[in-house]
């Protein structure tokens, strides 16, 4: 007998990825539930290549017996439901920003810090680090091993659809509406995202920063070394899926451009595509679908004493965010973490 899992936010752009990959994995679930707002409640949702799930209004369901919740309402609705499902026995992994920082709620990458999964039981919660960040550690772990990292600074160009499937449906209408010469307003970014790009994800804070940089100051400190000096300016830019970032590292020790491109060949969830030619290298189209974090463009930074640079690029979908989540989940299992209630029984 498997386990019973709940997917929050079933019909959004994570959650469709989250039935995907659990069907795609043949992940060992009994039963999965598709839960989301009271607006897609009775409407039916696709679950793996011929599967139909029908949706539930969240609010009104009763997390009694479910195992595992993988949740991706938006950060309100997580802070309200969360604990709720947490109560009724289930663990939740969950990938909004309203968990991640706290103290009891391990933040997790599992190819990065698998470890930290156990620590899940003094909330019942287990948080998915932002899209940007998860791509990054998991490129920064195997070096950051191989010569301690002082200090990064990243320049993230993100897609559309890592603000939900309302950003992407702007991106295609304005573009569509430039052909036929007229302009349709911004709603979901604050200007035109078509033929464009924005140097604005997520709030302001006091420092002039944006909470999306700021997240991946405080989440890598969290999930890989609290050491590690960060810098980010975080961009968004038109492109369906697949976040692309441009990374420069600098190190305690020292390492070659070819030290690393051997380090990061026989890392976790990493490919090394680096041929120094036209094309020699991944785009965001090419990583859609795909499960791995993609490096290119390695070579040394001169201007500091041990530096590199990279460029990574991932499905901001998969490993982002629903990958992610369904491999904590297979972690909890495999470490035998969590049990399956009607097996217990
Ligand atoms: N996209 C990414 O790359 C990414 C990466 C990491 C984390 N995240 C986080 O994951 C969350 C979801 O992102 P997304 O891109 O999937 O957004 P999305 O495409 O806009 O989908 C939002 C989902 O949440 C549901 N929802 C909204 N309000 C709800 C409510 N009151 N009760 C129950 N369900 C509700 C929606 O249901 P309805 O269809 O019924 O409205 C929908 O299923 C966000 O917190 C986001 O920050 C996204």
């Amino acid at each position: 007998m498997g386990y019973r899992v709940a997917v929050v936010g079933a019909t959004g752009n994570v959650g469709r990825e989250m039935l995907q990959i659990l069907a795609e994995r043949s992940f060992p679930a009994d039963d999965v539930v598709a839960l989301a707002s009271a607006r897609s409640a009775g409407k039916q949702t696709s679950f793996g290549e011929n599967g139909l799930l029908k949706v539930h209004d969240l609010a009104k369901f009763d997390f009694k017996g479910i195992d595992i919740v993988l949740s991706s309402p938006g950060a309100k609705v997580s802070a309200e439901h969360s604990p709720r499902a947490a109560k009724a026995g289930a663990v939740v992994i969950d990938n909004t920003s309203y968990w991640r920082m706290d103290p009891d709620v391990p933040l997790v990458v599992p190819e990065v810090n698998a470890k930290a999964i156990a620590g899940y039981k003094a909330r019942g919660i287990i948080a998915n680090p932002n899209c940007s960040t998860i791509q990054m550690v998991t490129a920064l772990k195997p070096i950051h091993e191989a010569a301690t990292i002082k200090r990064v600074v990243v320049a993230t160009y993100q897609s559309t659809s890592g603000a939900g499937k309302d950003a992407m449906d702007e991106l295609l209408n304005q573009t569509k509406s430039f052909f036929v010469n007229q302009t349709l307003e911004p709603k979901k970014f604050t200007k035109s995202i078509a033929f464009n790009v924005i140097p604005h994800i997520d709030v302001f804070m006091d420092d002039g920063s944006t909470k999306e940089e700021w997240k991946m100051v405080v989440e890598t400190k969290k999930i890989l070394d609290p050491k590690i000096k960060l810098t980010a300016t975080c961009v968004r830019v038109p492109v369906f899926i697949g976040h692309s970032e441009a990374v420069n590292i600098e190190f305690e020790n020292p390492i070659s451009a070819d030290e690393a491109r051997e380090v990061l060949r026989s890392a976790p969830g990493v490919i090394v595509i680096d041929k120094r030619e036209p094309g020699g290298y991944v785009t965001p189209h090419e990583c859609v679908g795909e499960d791995a974090t993609y490096i290119s463009r390695l070579r040394e930074d001169p201007t500091v004493e041990n530096g590199l640079q990279l460029w990574c690029v991932s499905d901001n979908l998969r490993k982002g965010a629903a990958l992610n989540a369904v491999q904590i989940a297979e972690c909890l299992i495999n470490r035998k973490l969590i049990q399956a209630k009607k097996k217990a029984a």
